[in-house]
């Protein structure tokens, strides 16, 4: 056996390097290194010119002559899935799902399995017993008809590809990467050597069998896959999947997609009987209220490329000691403050001696620059304590000189709006070109200064 040697890993990156570091030059991260053995290697001559290639010689060949036929799709049962996928699974592709641990990946991709009719599907668990796994699958789908699930608790990806060989499945679920380990490489399991080396050998086989594989991958407290970011390059799919773990609702969203756009998401709600899908977000974000109350107001975002709206609420109230509380759940604390920070200065609110706090409902996290004017009122209708008519929404940035700003896909947020019955919505004044209110039932709108929106509001 050759002889080993070993090197020091960046656990955040995955940068290598001969010897221990303090701090990451590739990630800036103190404290990350771990020694690890990898296996030595025999040096290589590079002698590209002199050396005679293997096999097939490729040629340059002009692009309007290149042939291509589209990627055979295997479309699941589940519509949010395909979307994200980008219009379902590619054969040979390899897809790592990342998510907070409890997120529900797991139940993701075994209800996955479980849906998929007449395709043989073997679900590799290195994280849960048979036992587990069985009960799991009697909750989320009790029906046995037309499947074909094969389950194997297993970490050794040598054992795993043999089984592979003998069930020749045609879907290949991994959970977890970071559980799996390959006898080439003498680290722990998880360490970004072996996480690499399993990968690159689930690569090998996705691309030569043509079988579509499925990672999970646990990310850390920052929101960085576990293990290294080499992983995010190495797979053809990055998805992630996230939410609040006190709410019900998750998100999956395409991170980076090599076959279709990465601005897709798709949304579940989290029940008793596993993931369901969410296919019209809007009603339910919006709370189903009779009484108007001050500081509620509604915004038209979007994630991703699907529109919904949102309901952002306001609570402004007298500060109880020196120093102002400021909070934001859901949205971010220093975009709130540029916000409390404009209509201080520019429409003359004193809001300096006030508490604010800000929600987003629904466990959502909004990073749309387009809820900031209907943040904005929230926060004016609740220190006014006047509600605003739940028939209004908003779709608008605001400045720094509380100018109104126009937004991108406007007709899609209108039509949004519109579909869900609101009577007015309230947009920049430069977005209002092209837009022809005679093909809309619900009123536009245009404001170029926050005044102007008060003027209307109350
Ligand atoms: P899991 O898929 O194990 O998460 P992950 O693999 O991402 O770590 O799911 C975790 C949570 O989901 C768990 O706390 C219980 C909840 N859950 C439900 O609410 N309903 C269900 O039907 C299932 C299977 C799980
Ligand atoms: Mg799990």
């Amino acid at each position: 056996m050759a002889k080993s040697k070993s090197a020091y890993f960046c656990q955040n990156c995955g940068y290598e390097s001969p010897k221990w570091l303090g701090k990451c030059p590739s990630c800036n991260q103190w404290n990350t290194f771990v020694e690890e053995l990898v296996q030595k290697t025999p040096a290589s001559v590079p002698d590209w010119k002199n050396s005679t290639p293997a096999g097939r010689v490729a040629k340059p060949a002009s692009i309007d002559e290149i042939i291509y036929a589209e990627e055979a799709r295997i479309a699941t049962r589940d519509a949010e899935f395909n979307r994200v996928l980008g219009g379902g699974i590619v054969a040979g592709s390899l897809v790592l799902i990342g998510g907070e641990p409890g997120i529900g990946k797991s139940t993701l991709m075994l209800q996955l399995a479980l849906s998929m009719k007449k395709l043989r599907v073997l679900y590799v668990s290195g994280e849960e017993s048979e036992q587990q796994i069985k009960m799991r699958a009697e909750r989320l789908s009790p029906s046995r008809a037309d499947r074909e699930v094969f389950i194997l608790t297993e970490t050794s990806t040598q054992n795993i590809f043999k089984q592979i060989e003998l069930l020749e499945p045609q879907l290949v679920v991994v959970d977890s990467i970071q559980t799996l380990y390959s006898i080439h490489i003498d680290s722990t399991p998880g360490s970004v050597s072996q996480v690499r080396e399993c990968t690159a050998e689930l690569l090998r086989f996705a691309k030569e069998s043509s079988t579509p594989v499925f990672l999970i991958g646990h990310i850390t407290k920052d929101g960085a896959i576990a293990g290294p970011k080499i992983l995010e390059h190495m797979v053809d799919t990055v998805l992630q999947f996230e939410g609040d773990r006190h709410h019900v609702y998750r998100i999956l969203r395409a991170v980076k997609n090599r076959f279709g756009s990465a601005s897709e998401i798709g949304i579940y709600e989290m029940q008793g009987s596993g993931l369901r899908e969410v296919s019209n977000p809007s009603e339910i974000l919006l709370s189903q209220r009779d009484e108007q109350l001050s500081g509620i107001t509604i915004s038209a975002m979007l994630e991703g490329v699907r529109p919904m709206l949102i309901e952002t609420q306001a609570l402004v109230s007298h500060s109880a000691y020196g120093t102002p509380q400021r909070s934001a759940t859901g949205f971010d604390t220093r975009r709130m403050n540029m916000l409390l920070a404009v209509l201080e200065k520019r429409c003359g609110f004193r809001l300096s001696a006030k508490d604010v706090f800000l929600n987003i409902a629904g466990g959502l996290r909004v990073e749309d620059p387009a809820v900031d004017l209907g943040i904005v009122a929230a926060v004016i209708s609740s220190h006014e304590d006047i509600p605003v008519s739940p028939k209004i929404c908003f779709a608008a940035e605001v400045g720094l000189s509380g100018e109104i700003r126009a937004v991108n896909r406007i007709e899609q947020r209108i039509a949004e709006a519109e579909k869900l019955g609101f009577e007015q919505i309230y947009i920049s004044k430069y977005n209002r070109k092209g837009l022809d209110q005679s093909r809309y039932v619900i009123e536009i709108k245009s404001v170029s200064k926050i005044e102007e929106v008060f003027g209307g509001l109350f």
